[in-house]
């Protein structure tokens, strides 16, 4: 690998000599002794492995919480981490988070507490005190979160630990992690058998689950044109490297629902990672960004060396596993139209935050003097692909929105989809949400509580 220079609690190391998918957690743990960040699960989901990564500085500071078990070191270059070491003062003392927690009997084992007092850390630079939503991705099995909460809660707003002042490196620029679009564009047709890595949050299980040696890779989360956000006459032009959590705040004020699902995507720390490139190059039936994004009308910007193309997301997906993406081809953006109308998304899983949907339903209808005039509703989970419900907008079309043209449509969710079952929901119950989710998506446009509604036996 390539030299990788980063901050590392307030010191600036470079690491040579390490694959280029050694994880920040092994080389923590097992060439710096860095051993206070834990290793619960090896696959983003536990938080055990929490590190605060900061990028920018002064105003343009961002400071995030990352699994450092599912983060490879040359997503670090020229960026700033701190771990459970290098948190409290030079002089000893304890951050306040740390304080709290000890004050609050908010840790028994311990082995949580590394990453709690991580994700706290950070949200405290964010000015973020939406502690369920922060603490989602950390799970502790035995202190209960009440009195994590409470110490949480006890930690002064406005306090600003002066010792994390980190301004990331200067660093010069990688081969393994172009810069700008037209330099991936050219690596990337020159070398179409290597592995892209957005946020990693797919790929670094590819690496700790899979075991699966990737000799080539480019690292995208430098390519300042993949994060750009643009808004013109046809929409919002949003570059394929923008994270979950920058397009939450992007849909907040334009599409709610959608950013309420986006709240549900994974945790804070997958979501700081994790890309909207990534979420749909992977193809996957189950991610929640593309069945939104569909509903919405969404196109997708492809580019392959100097050759641009723009399709409809919708064709993107060609079956399970398979995608419209030549050899060399990478996902520039994705542009959603403008004034598209009100989104509806529902996510159903397992667990409420920090699981992948067995079904998720995304609506957009549109209803003009009573009469539907628009319907594009697309789901993820119910087929192999991300998929539009065609017969059912059919159904829809130039009817009177009305509970009988609904009920009336329902049937035709059986000519759309043939549903899988699988560890997620059985086809049986994908099929019955799916409908329930159409059914949900009226009365919720007709202001009806979905919770006084009458559930037939
Ligand atoms: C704990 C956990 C929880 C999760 N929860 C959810 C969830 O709730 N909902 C959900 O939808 N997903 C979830 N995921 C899956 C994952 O976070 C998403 O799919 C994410 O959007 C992937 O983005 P990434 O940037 O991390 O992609 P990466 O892992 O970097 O890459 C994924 C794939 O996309 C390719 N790729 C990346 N960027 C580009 C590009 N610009 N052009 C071409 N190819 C590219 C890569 O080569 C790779 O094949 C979860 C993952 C974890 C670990
Ligand atoms: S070890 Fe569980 S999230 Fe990293
Ligand atoms: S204190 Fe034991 S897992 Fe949280």
């Amino acid at each position: 690998m390539a030299e990788t220079t980063f901050l590392l609690n307030g010191e600036t190391v470079t690491v040579t000599g390490e694959p280029p998918t050694r994880t920040l957690l092994d080389w923590l743990r097992e060439r710096r002794g860095l051993t206070g960040t834990k290793e619960g699960c090896n696959e983003g989901d536990c938080g055990a492995c929490t590190v605060i990564v900061l990028d920018g500085a002064g105003a343009q500071r961002r400071a995030a919480a990352v699994n450092a078990c599912i983060t490879f070191l040359p997503q670090l270059h020229g960026r700033a981490v701190r771990t459970v070491e290098g948190i409290a003062a030079p002089d000893g003392r304890l951050h306040p988070v740390q304080q709290a927690l000890i004050d609050h009997h908010g840790s028994q084992c311990g082995f949580c507490t590394p990453g709690i007092v991580a994700s706290l850390v950070a949200a405290g630079l964010r000015r973020d005190r939406a502690f369920d939503d922060v603490l989602a991705g950390n799970l502790c099995r035995c202190t209960g979160y009440a009195p994590i909460v409470r110490a949480a809660e006890a930690v002064d707003p406005a306090f600003v630990p002066d010792w994390i002042d980190d301004v990331p490196p200067e660093v010069a620029p990688a081969a393994f992690a172009p810069e700008t679009a037209e330099a991936l564009a050219a690596w990337y047709l020159a070398n179409p058998d290597a592995t892209l890595v957005a946020g990693a949050t797919d790929v670094g299980l590819w690496v700790t689950k899979a075991l699966r040696d990737l000799p080539k890779v480019a690292f995208l989360n430098r390519c300042a044109d993949l994060r750009r956000v643009e808004e013109g006459a046809e929409g919002l032009r949003i570059g394929a490297g923008v994270t979950i959590e920058e397009l939450r705040a992007l849909m907040a004020p334009r599409q709610p629902s959608f950013a309420e699902l986006l709240r549900r995507f994974g945790s804070a720390q997958v979501r700081a990672s994790a890309t909207i490139g990534g979420n749909i190059a992977n193809g996957s039936p189950i991610g929640d960004g593309p069945p939104a994004l569909i509903a919405l009308g969404a196109t997708l910007h492809l580019r392959r060396g100097e050759a641009r193309r723009t399709i409809p997301l919708e064709a993107f997906f060609l079956d399970y596993g398979r995608q419209d993406r030549q050899p060399g081809e990478f996902v520039e953006a994705v542009t959603v139209p403008a004034a598209a109308g009100e989104l509806r998304c529902y996510k159903l899983s397992k667990r409420f935050d920090q699981d992948i949907s067995a079904v998720c339903g995304c609506f957009l209808i549109r209803v003009e003097d009573g009469v539907v005039t628009g319907a594009r509703i697309a789901f993820g989970g119910m087929a192999g692909i991300p998929k539009r419900a065609a017969r059912v907008e059919a159904a829809l079309l130039g009817r009177p929105w009305t509970l009988a043209t609904v009920e009336a449509a329902l049937p035709a969710f059986a000519e759309d989809f043939t549903p899988i079952s699988d560890m997620r929901a059985s086809a049986g119950y994908r099929m019955e949400a799916a409908r329930g989710m159409l059914l949900r998506a009226f009365h919720e446009s007709r202001g009806t509580p979905v919770s006084v509604l009458e559930v037939a036996p």
